[in-house]
This record gives C-alpha cells, structure tokens and sequence, in this order.
C-alpha cells in the first residue's frame, strides 16, 4: 500500500472526482477526511469507501466551517498529510448578464475556500513539522478564457496563481504545493455545464457534452479516475522536487 496510514483531507469529495480520489486513497492505506457542505452524501460516501473514511460537515467559504472541520481532522486522526482543494462550483453567464451575486459565490468557493484551506491545513502541517502534500484543483478554464465562462475561468486562473505562490511559500517547510488541471470530466458537475450551454448556446441538452466529448483526442471525456494516477504521484514522495506547478491531465485536449 503506498500511503499507509497516511491521512487525506479532500473537499467537495461527497461525490464526482473527490470522490474517487477518497476511494483510491483509502485503497492505498490512506485515512480520508470526505469533507463537504452536503454532509448526507459525504457520509454516504464515508459508508460507501468504509472505516477508514471519515464525512465531515465543512462550507468552505466559512472560516469556522473551516478551523472547525481541520481541527476535528487533527484531533481524530493525529494530523493531515496530505489535503485535497477540490471543492467547487460551475457558473456561466455572458459577460452583460453576470449577476454580482453569483459573481461572489464562485470566487467564495474556488479561491476564498482553496486558499483559507489551505492555510488552515498548511499551519497544521508547518506545527507538526512533518511536511506535507497540498493538491489544488486547478482547470483548463484557468487557461484561457471562454466566452460564456468568465468568472469560473477567472476563479480557475486565481487557483493557477495561488498555487505558484503558495507553493514558493510553503516549499521552506517541506509543503509542496501544486495542482491539477483536468479537461472534461463527466459526472454531475458535467450535467450542470451542460445545460448551462443548452442555454446559452441554444443547443439541446446532452449536445455540448456530446460536442466536447468528440473534440477530446484520447476519444472520450475524462472519467474521475482519469486524474487519480496523478494526484497519487503529487501526494507521493516522488514529487518531492515538484514545486508550484499545474499539470493539464486532460486527454490532449488543451494541446489541441
Ligand atoms: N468535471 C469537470 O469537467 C472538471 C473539469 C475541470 C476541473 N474540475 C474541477 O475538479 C473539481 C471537482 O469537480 P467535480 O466534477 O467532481 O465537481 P462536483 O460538482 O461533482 O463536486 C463538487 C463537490 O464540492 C462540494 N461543494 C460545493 N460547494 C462547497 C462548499 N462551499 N464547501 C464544501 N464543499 C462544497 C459539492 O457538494 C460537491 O460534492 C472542482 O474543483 C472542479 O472545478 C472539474
């Protein structure tokens, strides 16, 4: 087992790719903390994974939320070795219709919510004088731009950044930091896009995920279990000299 014993802290992993990563690790020996805002299904996925798996109740947008769901991690579980930034929320709008409101909630959540957990879990780390691994969930959005996707591929672009200087930052402590830049990823989060486009794009729902599917060269949308070889290897310590980086796990398609 390659992390035995170890301890994982992912958010948003009650379902989609955080959720896969919580079961991979725990196949891999690894305690795992399934800490998200939908607290049922997290502790449905607890149950799924089995008793190495803890569901804890965390908004990432409230500090409380946050302190609270890391300092129960630690308490229980002695300390957190490697966390997970992978809550986060979809939005889409033309760029004369994006509402404040939503404009608020998505960077809450992506940027606020990545980077005050990763502060929360990183001053645990740098106390227990262990190291440790801290994973961001990055996107191609944060890339480029789209036209219907501004604000979710800012919020992506922020995660992109944040992940160099905290990775710059933390390195002194033995804390890497990097991310993980997926394409297109089936699943719920992919149903939402998509009708978001049906919108948008007037197209009918299923036609932008067929669309997307077919542009992708390996031949098909990423599955969650696409992007599990490289969290592994960034959480192992073969990445040990891997600093503040975002690798695109992404089936050739942000090359193409
Ligand atoms: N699916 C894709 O195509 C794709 C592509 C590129 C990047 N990503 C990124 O990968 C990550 C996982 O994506 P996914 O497809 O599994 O998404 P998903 O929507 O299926 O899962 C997101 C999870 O985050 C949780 N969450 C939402 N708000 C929260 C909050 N305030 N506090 C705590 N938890 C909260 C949700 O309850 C959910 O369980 C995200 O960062 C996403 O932006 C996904």
């Amino acid at each position: 087992m390659r992390f035995l014993d170890k301890v994982v802290f992912i958010t948003g992993a009650a379902r989609g790719i955080g959720k896969s990563f919580a079961a991979a690790f725990a196949k891999e020996g690894c305690r795992v903390v399934i800490a998200d805002i939908n607290f049922d299904q997290a502790k449905s996925t607890a149950h799924q994974i089995g008793p190495n798996a803890l569901a804890l109740e965390m908004d990432v947008t409230k500090q409380e939320s946050i302190d609270q769901a890391v300092n129960t991690a630690v308490d229980q579980l002695g300390g957190v070795d490697i966390l997970i930034n992978n809550a986060a929320i979809f939005t889409a709008a033309p760029i004369t219709e994006i509402k404040r409101e939503d404009y608020q909630q998505v960077f809450d959540i992506n940027v606020s919510g990545t980077l005050f957990t990763l502060q929360a879990v990183a001053k645990k780390m740098i106390e227990r004088g262990k190291g440790g691994k801290i994973i961001n969930m990055a996107s191609q959005a944060g890339r480029r731009g789209e036209s219907f996707v501004a604000v979710y591929c800012a919020t992506k672009a922020a995660v992109i950044s944040l992940t160099q200087s905290a990775g710059l930052n933390l390195i002194k402590h033995k804390i890497n930091v990097n991310a993980i830049s997926p394409g297109v990823v089936d699943g719920e989060h992919w149903d939402g896009v998509d009708a978001f486009f049906a919108k948008y794009e007037e197209k009918p729902l299923g036609q932008k995920k067929k669309e997307v599917s077919e542009g992708v060269p390996y031949g098909r949308m990423g599955l969650p279990s696409d992007l599990v070889g490289m969290a592994m290897f960034l959480a192992s310590e073969e990445s040990n000299y891997v600093v503040a980086q975002t690798y695109n796990v992404d089936g050739g398609q942000w090359m193409s």
